[in-house]
């Protein structure tokens, strides 16, 4: 039987379950230059649909995964955002990374970060998720940017090459950024001095 896949509700975004009509979406920002500047792609619509099945998977294994996202005032489908158990090894796994990918014409309005902190706190919360990574290319400063709202951490000492790019590829190198749960629940504390969370 399949798994109820959580909802999540933010200010001006809802993570929910994929729906068909999403997959054009995505896909067209799979095939997307600007999207893929750090990526592997560009993706074909096949690919992309299989990375959704993926993702659609992953809830089945888990209970979360990446959600698609929803900017209710805006558009119907805007991206994907969520948490995702690596399936390589790495120094920092077994872990849960948070990731994003926003349609391009939605960049830069904070919803990247909005959709992340849901996700995050999904993590500690309802999970009690010790540490949450993420990881990306050092040139993707806008991802890296999300990472730094978020109040995650980077150290020299993680960076690591990614076992799935093939080496000497100018995207292989990574960056690792961490938080804590404990971190995470004291800069909750001094966001909102009385609450209890
Ligand atoms: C990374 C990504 C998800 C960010 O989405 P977004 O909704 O625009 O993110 P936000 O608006 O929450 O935050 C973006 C931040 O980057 C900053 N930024 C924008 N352009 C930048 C640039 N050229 N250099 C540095 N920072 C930049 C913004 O100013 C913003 O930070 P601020 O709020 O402090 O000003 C989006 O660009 C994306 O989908 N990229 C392609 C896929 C990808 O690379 N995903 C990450 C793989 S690890």
């Amino acid at each position: 039987m399949n798994r109820p896949i959580p909802e999540l509700h933010t200010q001006r975004l809802r993570l929910r379950a994929w729906r068909d009509e999403d997959l054009p979406i995505f896909a067209a920002m799979s095939a997307d230059a600007e999207m893929n500047r750090y990526l592997l792609g560009p993706l074909t619509r096949q690919q992309s649909d299989a990375l959704v099945a993926r993702f659609i998977e992953h809830f089945q294994r888990e209970g979360f995964g990446m959600w698609a996202v929803e900017a209710p005032s805006v558009a119907g489908f805007i991206g994907a955002v969520g948490l995702s158990v690596p399936r390589y090894a790495a120094p920092f796994t077994p872990c849960v990374e948070v990731g994003w990918r926003i349609a391009p014409e939605h960049w830069g309005k904070g919803f990247a970060t909005e959709a992340a902190q849901a996700a995050l706190a999904f993590g500690f919360k309802e999970l009690e998720l010790p540490e949450i990574v993420a990881l990306t290319v050092p040139e993707n400063a806008r991802s890296r940017a999300v990472m730094v709202k978020l109040g995650m951490l980077r150290t020299a000492a993680d960076d690591f090459d990614h076992p799935l790019v093939p080496a000497a590829h100018p995207l292989q190198r990574h960056v690792l950024y961490r938080l804590s749960k404990e971190d995470w629940e004291r800069a909750q504390r001094l966001a909102s001095p009385g609450s209890q969370s």
